[in-house]
């Protein structure tokens, strides 16, 4: 059974493990290796990481003891983390985390969630209501990505 509950500072080797094989074999559908390199890299810097795990609100998805998804928002209603392992892909693991995420910003009295999307995210953000404000290229060192910023208002429906 998957289990959801807040993240613990500690884990974030767990976190940074479980983004860098989500996107080395899920995101990898989508980009090229050295854009997949490049993520991999910015992603996977302990620094960083710890500063999201202390400013952000980070939640984990569990199977029993083992990781297998987590979001994480600011307290303006970015979302800037959200990954689901390669083995979990499929079962509603995302879309429960989103979900998580706007009842709490709903809750603390924010209206309006954006994030900035991959491709592989985007049918999952499109089907759960944001919209596309624009295709942009995020530059990462020498390469560049494509995302999207989406947005949505939330007032008190979670469909
Ligand atoms: C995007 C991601 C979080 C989705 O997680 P997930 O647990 O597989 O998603 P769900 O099972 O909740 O899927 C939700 C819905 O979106 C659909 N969906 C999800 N990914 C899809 C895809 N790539 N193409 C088409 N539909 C997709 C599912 O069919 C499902 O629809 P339904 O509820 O109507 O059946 C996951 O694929 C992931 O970790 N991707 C790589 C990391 C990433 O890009 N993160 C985003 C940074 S913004």
């Amino acid at each position: 059974m998957i289990t959801y509950r807040p993240a613990r500072a500690e884990e974030w080797p767990a976190i940074i493990e479980l983004c860098v094989q989500t996107i080395r074999h899920v995101n990898n559908r989508d980009y090229r290796p050295d854009q997949i390199n490049a993520w991999v890299s910015r992603i996977a810097n302990p620094g960083r990481m710890q500063k999201r795990i202390r400013e952000q609100t980070v939640w984990v998805a569990c199977d029993e003891l083992t990781m297998v998804g987590l979001i994480t928002w600011m307290t303006t209603g970015y979302i800037d983390l959200l990954y689901v392992g390669k083995d979990h892909q499929g079962r509603g693991i995302g879309s429960h985390l989103l979900r998580l995420a706007e009842v709490s910003n709903l809750r603390e009295g924010v209206h309006q969630l954006e994030s900035d999307v991959s491709l592989t995210a985007k049918p999952l953000f499109d089907r759960r209501g944001f919209e596309t404000v624009q295709q942009q290229q995020v530059v990462l060192g020498s390469v560049t990505l494509t995302n999207f910023k989406m947005t949505k208002r939330i007032n008190h429906s979670f469909d």
